[in-house]
C-alpha cells in the first residue's frame, strides 16, 4: 500500500503466515493463519495455534488444502473490510474444490475486522464458518466443534481481556531467540483518528504472576529476547505477585523484575504513548542493562493544534520535555516514532511544524502513515479533510526526511563493535541474521548453530535497511 511507510527500521504492518508447532504430525488435521497488522495480532496468532495444538491441528504454510485457515485481520487501515472479503472469495474457491474431493475446510475470521464487523461478515459470506473476537481466542475449540455440528452460534466477539488471558495456557512454543509477550490490552485513549479503543476495547493489564510464567516458560525453551506488547504498554498496572501483597506494579518493576529471570537477556517494550512515560519507567533505562537502548514513541504531529484535534493529550513541548530525559537516563538510544500526514485541518504549516520536530529529535526510523477516514471515529467527520494528492506529496517528504535520518544513524554504527543476538538465517548461504541492541538487522557471515547466541560483532557497512558485520570472536 503506497501510503504505508517504507523507512522503518522492522515494518511494523505486516502480513504474513504464522509458523507454529506440530505437536507429533500424525493427526492429519492441517492449520493456516493468516496475520495482518501489529505485534499484538503476531502474538494472538501465535496463541491460537497455541490453542489448537492439543486439538491435533498442525500448521502449513499454504491455504490450499487446510482443514481450519484463519485469517487474523486489522481493522486500522482504509478498505481493511473489503481486503477481507476479497481473501475470503479465493479462499472459499480452496474450500469448494477441497469438497469436491471429499474433505472439509474450516474458514474463521478472527481479530479486529472480526471485532468490529462480525455480524456483517457472517451475513454476507456464508463460506465463512466462524468469527472470533480478539478477546475469545481461548474459545476457537469450542467454537470449531459447533461449527463442525453446523448449528448454533457462530460467532464470538464479547469483550473479556482477563477471562481470556486465564484460559490460554501458559505452555508456549517459541519460535525462536526473540518472543512477544502481552501484557496489555486496549486503551483508553480515543484519538479521534483511531478504531483500536472500539476493537481492542478497554485498557486491561494482566497481573504479574502469570506474566512472571510465561517468561520462565519462555526462557526454559531458549529466549533470550522479550518483546512485552501492548496497545498502550506503558500505561501498564498490573496486580502484583501475590507474595509482595498484590500492589499494583508498574512497567517499570515488571521490567526490573523480568530482567532477573535467567536466560532473558534481553528486554524490549511497544507500544507507548507519550502522557503515560513515566519517570521510573526513564529511570529503567538509565540503570537496567538487560533493557534494550530503542524507545518507539509515536508523536503522531508536530503540531499543537493538531495534537489538539487528534485528542493526543500531549503538545510538541511536552513530547520533547520526554524525550529529553530519556537521552540524559541512556544517551545512545534509539528513537522512533509513528506520524499522520494530512490529518483533517493540517495546513502546510502544520506539516512543516511537523518536519521541524523530526529534525529537532533526529529519529533512528518511523512510521508514518497518510490519514485515513476510519467509519465511527470523530476525525472521519471531521471539517478540512485534506486532498489526497497535498497528503501525498507530505508524505512523501516526511518519509525522504526519515529515511536520510535512519541511514545516518546506522552509518555512524560503522566501525562499532557490539553484541548481536542472531534469530536466524540470513538471506545468502553462509549467513546468519541478528538484531543490534538498537533493533537494527544485522548480516553476518557465520555458522548456523550461532542462532539463538548472542555474539560480538564489528559493523563494516550498511544495506538500505540493515547492517552488515564480521563476528569478532568464533566460538
Ligand atoms: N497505540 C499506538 C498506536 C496504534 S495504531 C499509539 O498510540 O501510538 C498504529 C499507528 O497507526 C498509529 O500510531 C498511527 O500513526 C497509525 N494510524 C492509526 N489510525 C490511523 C488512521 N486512521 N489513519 C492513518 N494512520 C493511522
Ligand atoms: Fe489508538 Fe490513540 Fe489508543 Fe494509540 S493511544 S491505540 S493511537 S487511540
Ligand atoms: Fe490493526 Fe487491531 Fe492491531 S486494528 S493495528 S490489528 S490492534
Amino acid at each position: 500500500m503506497h501510503e504505508e511507510a517504507a523507512t522503518s527500521l522492522q515494518s511494523q504492518q505486516i502480513d504474513r503466515p504464522t509458523s507454529a508447532r506440530a505437536p507429533d504430525g500424525k493427526t492429519g488435521k492441517t492449520l493456516f493463519i493468516q496475520t495482518y497488522g501489529c505485534q499484538m495480532n503476531v502474538y494472538d496468532s501465535e496463541r491460537m495455534a497455541d490453542v489448537l495444538r492439543p486439538l491435533g491441528y498442525s500448521p502449513v504454510d499454504k491455504p490450499d488444502n487446510a482443514n481450519l485457515v484463519v485469517l487474523n485481520t486489522c481493522h486500522i487501515r482504509e478498505k481493511a473490510t473489503e481486503k477481507v472479503y476479497s481473501e475470503i472469495g479465493r479462499l472459499k474457491a480452496h474450500k469448494d474444490l477441497m469438497a469436491q474431493n471429499g474433505a472439509k475446510m474450516t474458514i474463521a475470521i478472527a481479530g479486529c475486522v472480526a471485532q468490529a464487523e462480525g455480524e456483517e461478515i457472517m451475513r454476507r459470506a456464508p463460506a465463512v464458518d466462524l468469527v472470533v473476537g480478539p478477546q475469545a481466542y481461548h474459545k476457537l475449540p469450542e467454537l470449531i466443534a459447533r461449527a463442525a455440528r453446523a448449528s448454533g452460534e457462530r460467532l464470538e466477539t464479547s469483550f473479556e481481556a482477563d477471562e481470556k488471558f486465564d484460559a490460554l495456557p501458559t505452555l508456549r512454543a517459541p519460535d525462536g531467540p526473540s518472543a512477544f509477550l502481552s501484557v496489555q490490552e486496549g486503551c483508553d485513549k480515543f484519538c479521534t483518528f483511531c478504531v483500536v479503543p472500539y476493537t481492542r476495547g478497554a485498557e486491561y493489564s494482566r497481573p504479574v504472576d502469570p506474566i512472571i510464567l510465561e517468561a520462565r516458560g519462555l526462557a526454559q525453551q531458549g529466549v533470550r529476547e522479550i518483546t512485552l506488547l501492548g496497545q498502550n504498554v506503558n500505561a501498564y498496572h498490573g496486580q502484583g505477585p501475590t507474595l509482595s501483597g498484590s500492589e499494583t506494579w508498574s512497567l517499570a518493576q515488571l521490567v526490573r523484575h523480568l530482567a532477573k529471570i535467567g536466560g532473558i537477556e534481553r528486554i524490549r517494550y511497544t507500544t507507548s504513548h507519550p502522557c503515560d512515560m513515566s519517570d521510573d519507567l526513564i529511570e529503567a533505562h538509565g540503570e537496567v542493562k538487560e533493557l534494550m537502548p530503542y524507545l518507539h514513541l509515536p508523536v503522531q504531529s508536530g503540531s499543537n493544534k493538531i495534537l489538539k484535534a487528534m485528542n493526543r493529550k500531549h503538545s510538541v513541548e511536552s513530547y520533547l520535555d520526554t524525550i529529553a530525559k530519556v537521552r540524559q537516563a541512556r544517551p545512545d538510544i534509539a528513537l522512533a516514532s509513528d506520524f499522520i500526514v494530512g490529518f483533517p485541518g493540517e495546513t502546510e504549516q502544520d506539516f512543516e511544524d511537523t518536519m521541524e520536530l523530526v529534525r529537532a529529535v533526529g529519529y533512528a526510523g518511523a512510521y508514518s502513515f497518510k490519514y485515513s477516514k476510519r467509519p465511527g471515529t470523530p476525525a472521519s467527520e471531521m471539517y478540512g479533510q485534506v486532498a489526497s494528492e497535498v497528503a501525498d506529496d507530505r508524505l512523501q517528504r516526511l518519509q525522504a526526511l526519515i529515511l536520510e535520518q535512519q541511514r545516518a544513524f546506522n552509518a555512524a554504527k560503522i566501525g562499532e563493535t557490539f553484541d548481536v543476538l542472531f534469530t536466524g538465517k540470513g538471506r545468502n548461504e553462509g549467513q546468519i541474521l541478528g538484531r543490534s541492541p538498537w533493533l537494527q538487522s544485522v548480516h553476518v557471515a557465520g555458522p548456523e548453530h550461532l542462532i539463538g547466541q548472542i555474539q560480538s560483532v564489528r559493523i563494516i557497512g550498511t544495506m538500505p535497511n540493515s547492517l552488515t558485520g564480521e563476528l569478532v570472536t568464533a566460538s
